[in-house]
């Protein structure tokens, strides 16, 4: 979709849903769940979050990233089942109810980051041995790990924690023999999402899983899969050449929309935030849309027909 589509439709975004006989609504960060007894329905608006809040609205990002999402779960559905029912609509998954464990299951292939919790923070800072795995000296910022390896943190707390598989049985977090499946999984996930990715020339550098047990107590890979908002994705054809000349890989940057809030404003404390510029969003949108393309090799399309409300709402009818 060219950029001055996705300009003139701009406004026309997905920012909340009150959907009726759904069941009982919570409301996410970018998804509104509905939770019935027999299933939950997980509607992807445009929501844009960062500093732990809605920064922007980003046209068709829902529905990008429910398509991609629905990509990898049909990818990998060999490795592990998934939580998918339906996609009865761009926007929306109807999902089986699980009980989700406590942790969220990341996966990295390669040493990389700048926030507290990255895996380079903690090498820079010295730490070699993580407890499920020791890193060799000498590795450089972005450098591909011998093996992909599993770094879990904490969820359902207010700050999350990076924690071994060791210390979350310690913790009494999970049992032993689950987190091992969790992690024999979310490794073997991680690597078919790489070999395909690599397919289409990306790297798959990191990501997170969410994991729950169905109604049989059954492991079962929940949520989202390999999505920009999951995952980190650099491009294959130059990270060699850039790693050499020790320059940052080229990669699915949303960045530059956070950049422009923390240069007009402070995003961590002003009760409003100004809008966001509207010539950003619809490059925010353009990227969303290709990196669609390019993981799914399907042209985005888009219903410009009707509101997407009531869209969804004719589809979740049929
Ligand atoms: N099959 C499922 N069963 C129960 N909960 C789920 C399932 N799939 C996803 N979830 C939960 O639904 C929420 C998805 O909405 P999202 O906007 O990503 O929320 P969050 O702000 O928590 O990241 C997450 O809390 C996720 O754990
Ligand atoms: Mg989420």
């Amino acid at each position: 979709m060219n950029i001055d589509l996705i300009k003139e439709h701009i406004g026309d975004v997905l920012k909340e849903t009150n959907l009726k006989g759904l069941g009982e609504k919570k409301v996410g960060k970018v998804r509104d769940i509905y939770v019935s007894p027999d299933k939950i329905t997980l509607v992807s608006t445009d929501r844009h979050s960062s500093f732990d809040r809605i920064i922007a609205f980003v046209p068709f990002k829902g529905e990008v990233l429910n398509l991609i999402s629905a990509f990898w779960f049909e990818n990998t559905k060999d490795i592990i089942q998934n939580h998918v029912v339906s996609i009865p609509d761009p926007a929306v998954l109807v999902a089986k109810v699980c009980k989700p464990l406590p942790i969220e299951a990341i996966v990295r292939g390669y040493i990389t980051g700048v926030t507290s919790t990255s895996l380079w923070t903690h090498y820079k800072d010295g730490k070699r041995d993580f407890g499920n795995f020791v890193l060799p000296e000498g590795m450089h910022k972005n450098q591909q790990l011998p093996e992909p390896v599993f770094t879990p943190s904490t969820k359902f707390e207010e700050h999350d924690r990076t924690l071994s598989p060791q210390e979350i049985v310690a913790e009494g977090l999970m049992k032993k023999e689950l987190i091992e499946e969790v992690e024999k999984v979310a490794i073997e996930l991680f690597k078919r999402g790489q070999e395909i990715a690599y397919t289409k020339g990306l790297i798959l550098v990191d990501t997170k899983y969410e994991f729950g047990l169905d109604e049989n107590g059954k492991l079962t890979l929940i949520d989202e899969i390999h999505t920009p908002d999951s995952s980190r994705y650099w491009k294959a054809n130059t990270y060699q050449e850039r790693f050499d000349q020790d320059l940052e890989p080229e990669y699915f940057d949303k960045e530059f929309l956070r950049l422009w809030f923390k240069e007009n404003c402070d995003p961590y404390n002003d009760k409003v935030l100004p809008e966001a510029p509207p010539e950003l969003v619809a490059e925010l949108s353009r990227r969303y849309i290709e990196i669609y393309e390019t993981i799914t090799g399907k042209a985005f399309d888009h219903d410009f027909s009707q509101g997407i409300v009531e869209r969804i709402e004719n589809n979740l009818k049929k």
